[in-house]
């Protein structure tokens, strides 16, 4: 369906028209003071230096076509040249019941829809996720719910660490326990254990060992590195070990991010990609972009343009092993082989900015994509404790993402036990469910790129600009809904009626905003959008709730009228909160 937008504009281009000017000048938007109007329109302000005319005898004209309008019930010219513009309770309805009875909500699909592979999480294997993991993960899931609710095809992708030096760690640390696991035999010939050598709690309490000891014995540190380069270079028993870990330790990110609702389609790693590499370095050799500079294998990607320094891409280090670029554009060669998205985004800290764009010049120059390929690095802030640096233990150390979780649902529990009465069970998976959103709107309703301070207090509490909050007042929603179905209400062919009230129609003016705010989320990778949405919505609802009686209201056509927003505003409210990555619980 149209935008609320657009047919405004539609109409008041008319009203230009049939005053004498061009129709394009009659774009409305949305009042930049509510107080006065509902939405506006500057065109006659635009329109001035062409016509040769005074900005306010044009709007003046304009507004003298709007008179006794089907779409505007006001149109007033005022100075210097301003169309204030309120629309018709009617025409509002309209558009209302379009939204309402429409497959998403009247949400326009794209002509052409783009296949976009999201790359988030960040994860890496044998090391327990922290807090750092948070914002990509969060980010990247309401990213891809976003672009795939408007019309996308969406691959999500966590594109896993699983190729790095912390496994040659593990293995090391391993090796000193348990020397005799055949792994370690070198004249071993027979078939390895298909039983995990390591469990998860085993793994869990060896890693923080292996990488303490790393910085503070370059022996031990040697021994990691010369374990590192046997398992990538395929020695069996460490392949096979590095396999076990590999899959113990999905197990337990697979856990973290269930617990997040962070869904990947596809696990893939750095690893699956390194077969590819033999052939791409050879491709990027043959084609005279790939030279050796101090041994290494480098392409230049600066440009003339470049203000600062942008080094080469090197592609294979001196003693010819692989690296984090390496992986990355050999990964790129294998998802335009298997995928050929459209659009690849990459959601890592912001500091990565600078090796992206290495990596996206090299894969442009030596053609690993085509120039119609998308490539985007959305670089994500970070989350601060209240001291304005990197969020922190209380002891100084770097926190575990399952610690900070629980710490989050703690809160939440205190908190709802404190404001109501609620069976000690119910009020424990409640809480579970508002954490969540607690954590995760925290988090997106600040544009991504910037940082942001980790404030418990705030992000739980049940006012404000919180997660809490929007899922009361769904709460809300839900238990007037339950309670008027209790009374003996029907539920099935409610039509909504004309906004009685000022505050109704600024609750269906909020509602009829929707499709507009997902295309332009979705267009500017923007999940803070939708929360700003959310959180007018919610507010808009609060204001018309608490001057309006709805299952008190005594005419049965207008109650169910307003049971009928109810249901819209629900529906919609709940819709937003999916796109976050978060759901409402029935109660709270
Ligand atoms: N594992 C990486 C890290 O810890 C992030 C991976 C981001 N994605 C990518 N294709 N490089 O920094």
């Amino acid at each position: 369906m149209k935008k609320i937008l657009d047919v405004l504009s539609e109409e008041m281009g008319k009203a230009f028209e049939a005053a004498g000017y061009d129709s394009a000048l009659g774009r409305v938007t949305l009042s930049n003071r509510p107080d006065l109007c509902e939405y506006q329109c500057n065109g006659a302000m635009a329109g001035a230096k062409k016509y040769h005319k005074a900005p306010i005898v044009i709007a003046g004209e304009v507004a003298s076509h709007l008179a006794d309008h089907p779409v505007f019930q006001e149109a007033v010219a005022v100075a210097p040249g301003f169309l204030n513009l309120k629309l018709r309770e009617s025409c509002l309805l309209g558009i209302l019941q379009e939204m309402a009875s429409s497959a998403k909500y009247g949400l326009e699909m794209p002509e052409h829809p783009r296949k976009i592979l999201i790359d988030y999480g960040g994860a890496n294997v044998a090391k327990p996720l922290h807090v750092g993991h948070l914002r990509p993960a969060i980010i990247g899931e309401s990213i891809k719910r976003i672009c795939r609710y408007a019309g996308h095809e969406v691959i999500g992708d966590v594109h896993l660490g699983d190729w790095g030096t912390p496994i040659g760690m593990v293995i090391t640390q391993l090796q000193e326990r348990k020397p005799d696991l055949v792994y370690f035999d070198e004249n071993y010939e027979g078939v390895y254990p298909e039983e995990t050598p390591i469990t998860e709690a085993e793994f869990a309490e060896i890693y923080p060992l292996a990488s303490a000891r790393s910085k503070e014995d370059p022996e031990f540190k040697a021994r990691a590195l010369e374990a590192t380069r046997k398992f990538q270079q395929g020695v069996p028993g460490y392949r096979a070990l590095w396999k076990h870990i590999v899959d113990v330790s999905k197990v337990d990110l697979k856990k973290n991010y269930d617990s997040l609702h962070v869904e990947f389609d596809l696990w893939k790693g750095e690893s699956d990609v390194n077969d590819l590499i033999p052939e791409m370095v050879d491709y990027m050799k043959k084609g005279g972009w790939a030279y050796i500079s101090d041994g290494a294998l480098v392409v230049d990607v600066k440009e003339e343009t470049d203000t600062k320094e942008v080094p080469p891409c090197m592609i294979l280090k001196s003693d010819g092993a692989s690296l984090y670029n390496t992986t990355d554009l050999a990964t790129i060669m294998e998802r335009m082989r298997l995928y050929d998205p459209d659009e690849i985004i990459y959601i890592t800290d912001k500091r990565q900015d600078l090796y992206f764009e290495q990596v996206f010049r090299c894969a442009r120059k030596t053609k690993l994509v085509g120039p119609e390929t998308v490539l985007k690095f959305l670089g994500h802030g970070t989350m601060n404790g209240s001291d304005g640096k990197p969020f922190k233990t209380r002891d100084g150390g770097v926190m575990r993402l399952d610690v900070l979780v629980e710490e989050t649902k703690k809160e939440m529990y205190r908190k709802i036990r404190e404001g109501r009465q609620m069976p000690e069970e119910e009020a424990r998976a409640v809480a579970d469910i508002v954490a969540l959103s607690a954590l995760k709107y925290g988090d997106l309703s600040n544009q991504a790129a910037k940082d942001y301070v980790f404030d418990i207090d705030r992000f739980t509490s049940f006012e404000g600009d919180t997660g809490p909050y929007i899922l009361y007042t769904i709460v809300r929603i839900k238990s007037i809904l339950s309670k008027y179905s209790e009374q003996g209400g029907r539920m099935e062919g409610l039509a909504l009626l004309e906004a009685g009230s000022g505050l109704e129609k600024e609750l269906q003016m909020a509602l009829v905003q929707f499709g507009t705010m997902v295309q332009n989320a979705a267009e500017e990778i923007a999940p803070h959008r939708v929360c700003a949405y959310v959180y007018d919505l919610a507010n808009a609802f609060n204001r018309f709730y608490h001057e309006t009686k709805i299952l008190g209201e005594e005419d049965v056509k207008r109650r169910e009228g307003l049971i009928a927003l109810l249901v819209l505003t629900r529906d919609v409210m709940e819709t937003c909160i999916d796109l976050l990555g978060f759901e409402a619980p029935e109660k709270m």
